[in-house]
């Protein structure tokens, strides 16, 4: 609904001070969402306005009108509870769900609108006046001049459009804890900023980021949740120039109602939280997620930019990454080395190096001659090989993606209109220009066989780079000036480059298999929506302890923003872990959604057997515990797929109304099962487990122990432990063993982990399909299961009747923790077979732990099945 005009106070050049009128558009979105927009009713140029990260145009509701007087209106929409009070004079907006005011906008005033204007007249820029070496120094003219152009050291910065810059402030009410806008090196919970330091969401190439600060590395989601017991509700700012978030947490008052005696109200102290957005440029376009659970608002910011890609199961095993494997034979002793070690994993990288001169699309005719010939071999151990292909191209006429790319003008130009030219890697570079979405699609197709000699259906890609970063650019990356496709300079797209070329990257991938097969696409940059085109991972973290312990709320908050598929480099790419370092962040990245070892050029290799007999043991303990997890993990993707949930979530998110969880942020949950406390400090002899919720039970994932009293625990640990516990009611669906590979596993049958609660209640589900092709959503053939543990009976049903995927894979062995008291028989029952005879199960119980182990079962995981235990 359109509901009216605001204004813009600007100055033009002539010191007159004048206002444009701005148009305010608000409207109510299925799903308990609200939008607001802001521009200028009739701007002297278009405004940019962010395209392709909405996957849909929502689906608006009708408002109505309940209250129109001078200066107020009052809207309520058609099927939910809510209502939408706006003032004039002030302009306000409040949202009120339920009765409660949820948020507000503009509480604090600070609405600007930075009009666009015609150019200083009769002035040239200093660029301009630089060039001609006329340099006029009348002050009037350079102050006007101030605002169209801007000095970054030696750099400057000509605005095309002067001065465009935007920002509004919102109010949370009741509000002290807010999360999101990853990406920064800092804690989960977000705080409070003071004058120059907000959160700056702008992505850059920060080699060795600093830890706590809330300076823009990598990729930048402008999406902010704010939490209360009672509400979870977000503020998603899509705009992809340079933004600022400032935070300010206070007490308010708030008017409470009272009953006895009527018409006297009290008063209480609440916190509230106001949150300010500042944009280089753009319109204000703004979504209101109004929740009020954390699960609605992980499904309404979905509805929006859309779920995570189901990753191809593969890129859930082990990936052994480093700057570089050499040649050849390097990839060949080091997958060698893996099987020597019995340690399974699944790909191996291939950096830079790998390429004729960091020409991407090529292979180093010396180190790697017969690339196929490798990718052969990799393919028959049931493996996968990841190269990196970066968005910067050499300038070189001889290199043919390099002179096509220019002759059909698909790069990036300068704002003199020539091709951007920049420093990267292979020297010389320009940048292809990846929100053309002609550019998308003939880059899309360089990723043919026929194009892309030497690659093979087992090739997959590494995006890294693409902030877009260029060495003695300024703060290492593109200038605001460098126009785009449709015109646009870069400060308006700077942030969604990331995310143009991973999506690109994922199309060529799919088209090359003739739409069959999932692609697997890792990106350094990223932005709003970047879950749909694969995983990201934390970029250039260092081997200290300190990283090791960022990396949880930095991955925790890349989660909740939309991108499940995250990981951090396992060890620290720069320096060289101690052993116990390096142990210890194998065990973290085994729990963890994306989990890959790398190193830098300049550290010591490190594959997993280089650290004496002991370490490597206990690394292979981790990697197999991951791969002993993977049904587990892959079952958690398909829920990210299919209803939003992130597979790794904050402590609130399962426990929203436990006040102690909101800021915790060295443990979290793996799905709702698994609470996962990785051990990050050196030399740690115990941890403090926080195990939340006053009615649950929780169980040592390891050694079956029934945790009876929730709080803090101390938990002694070894150099062996990784602190993980099931809370009471779940099922976790396992491997019995691990294979060298995810492929090599696909007949080995399951473990059920049954963790019973109070109730003597649990239940769980497993997903299942061929983990590579697209066949789950075009043929339906998958096999999504429930287990359910009810009045001593466990049972497996369907828990989609849509789906079929035949399997000869069994459920082997069946755990039940918390069975109090040994039972005298088990039977099972198959359904469908009602031949009267129930089998009898071979099982035996461990009073120590409560612990009944049912064996042999070798039940089919698609049918139906009933354990009887009595
Ligand atoms: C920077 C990336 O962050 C790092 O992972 C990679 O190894 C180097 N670039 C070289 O490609």
């Amino acid at each position: 609904m359109n509901i009216g005009c605001s204004e813009a106070v600007g100055q033009l050049p002539g010191k007159r001070l004048f206002s444009v009128p701005l148009l305010v558009e608000i409207y109510a979105i299925d799903g308990n969402i609200f939008r607001l927009k802001i521009n200028e009713v009739s701007p002297l140029k278009s405004r940019y306005e962010v395209p392709d990260v909405l996957i849909k145009e929502p689906t608006m509701q009708r408002l109505s009108i309940a209250q129109k007087e001078a200066g107020i209106l009052v809207l309520t929409c058609a099927n939910e509870d809510c209502k939408i009070h706006i003032t004039a004079n002030p302009f306000q907006i409040e949202l009120e769900s339920k009765g409660e005011t949820v948020l507000s906008v503009n509480t604090n005033g600070l609405l600007y609108f930075e009009h666009l204007q015609p150019p200083p007249q009769n002035s040239k820029t200093t660029a301009q006046k630089k060039e001609d070496a006329s340099i006029d120094s009348s002050q009037e003219n350079q102050e006007d001049l101030g605002l169209w152009q801007e000095e970054f050291g030696s750099f400057l910065d000509i605005k095309a459009n002067g001065p465009s810059s935007i920002g509004l402030d919102f109010s949370l009410h009741g509000c002290e804890h807010v999360y999101g806008i990853p990406e920064h090196a800092e804690t989960l919970l977000l705080k409070k900023t003071s004058d120059d330091d907000a959160y700056r969401l702008f992505n850059l190439d920060v080699y060795g980021h600093k830890i706590h600060d809330k300076m823009g590395i990598y990729g930048s989601v402008p999406f902010l949740l704010a939490h209360k017991p009672n509400r979870t509700s977000g503020i998603f700012w899509l705009n992809s120039s340079e933004t600022l978030v400032e935070i300010n947490t206070k007490a308010v008052m708030e008017h409470v109602p009272s009953r006895s005696p009527p018409d006297i109200t009290k008063q209480r102290v609440v916190p509230q939280t106001d949150v300010r957005w500042m944009s280089e440029s753009g319109i204000i376009d703004v979504f209101l997620l109004m929740g009020p659970t954390p699960f609605d608002i992980f499904k309404q910011y979905a509805q929006l930019t859309g779920t995570q890609a189901l990753p191809p199961l593969f890129s859930l095993g082990y990936h052994q990454c480093r700057w570089n494997y050499e040649d050849e034979q390097d990839v060949k002793t080091v997958d060698t080395g893996f099987d020597e070690h019995d340690i399974p994993y699944d790909v191996i990288w291939l950096d830079i190096e790998h390429t004729e001169d960091k020409r991407y699309f090529t292979w180093d005719k010396k180190k790697f001659q017969h690339p196929k010939r490798m990718q052969e071999l990799l393919k028959r151990k049931k493996r996968k090989l990841v190269v990196i292909i970066d968005p910067h191209i050499k300038v070189d006429p001889m290199y043919a993606l390099y002179s096509q790319a220019k002759k059909k003008g698909y790069f990036v130009k300068n704002r003199k209109g020539q091709d951007f030219e920049g420093i990267c890697w292979p020297g010389s570079s320009s940048y292809l220009d990846f929100t053309n979405p002609e550019v998308r699609e003939w880059y899309a197709d360089q990723f043919a066989f026929k194009s892309y000699k030497g690659s093979t259906d087992i090739l997959f890609v590494w995006n890294d780079m693409n902030e877009p970063s260029v060495f003695k650019g300024a703060e290492l990356t593109m200038q605001r000036d460098a126009v785009h496709h449709g015109n646009w300079e870069h400060r308006e797209v700077h942030n969604l480059y990331g995310f143009y070329q991973q999506m690109a990257t994922a199309e060529g991938l799919i088209k090359r298999s003739g739409g069959q097969k999932r692609p697997f696409v890792l990106t350094r940059s990223f932005f709003a929506g970047s879950q749909k085109y694969g995983a990201v991972w934390t970029g250039d973290n260092v081997a200290e302890w300190s990283y090791l312990k960022i990396s949880i709320p930095m991955l925790l908050t890349i989660s909740i923003a939309g991108i499940s598929f995250c990981g951090a480099d396992v060890g620290g790419f720069i320096g060289d872990p101690e052993p116990e370092l390096l142990v210890r962040w194998y065990q973290a990245g085994a729990y963890q959604p994306f989990f890959r070892g790398h190193a830098n050029i300049e550290s010591k290799r490190r594959e997993p057997w280089l650290f004496g007999d002991e370490n490597t043991r206990i690394i292979r303990e981790a990697i197999r515990e991951r791969y002993t997890l993977l049904p587990y993990l892959y079952s958690l993707f398909y829920r990210a797929h299919t209803t939003a949930e992130p597979v790794m979530r904050p402590l609130w998110v399962e426990f929203p109304k436990e006040q102690e969880t909101f800021g915790v942020e060295d443990e979290y949950m793996l799905g709702n099962a698994l609470l996962v406390h990785p051990v990050i400090e050196q030399e740690a002899t115990t941890v403090n487990v926080l195990l939340p919720g006053s009615d649950e039970v929780w169980y040592d994932f390891r050694r079956f122990r029934r945790l009876d009293y929730p709080g803090t625990l101390k938990i002694p640990v070894t150099l062996e432990s990784i602190p993980v516990f099931q809370r009471g009611g779940s099922v976790v669906p396992l491997k019995t063993t691990v294979g060298r590979s995810t492929e090599w596993m696909t007949d080995i049958s399951y473990e059920l982990r049954v963790a019973l609660d109070s109730k003597d209640f649990a239940v769980g589900e497993l997903y299942l399909d061929d983990g590579h092709s697209f066949q789950y959503l075009h043929k339906k053939q998958f096999l999504h299961r429930k287990f359910t543990f009810h009045k001593n009976v466990f049972s497996s049903s369907c828990a989609d009747e849509i789906g079929q995927y035949h399997t000869k894979c069994v459920v082997e062995r069946v755990l039940i923790l918390g069975v109090e008291k040994q039972p005298t028989s088990v039977t099972v029952s198959l359904q469908g077979k009602r031949d009267g005879k129930d089998k009898e199960v071979v099982f035996t119980y461990d009073a120590k732990t409560s612990m009944l182990t049912l064996e042999k079962l070798l039940l089919n995981v698609g049918a139906d099945w009933e354990i009887h235990i009595k």
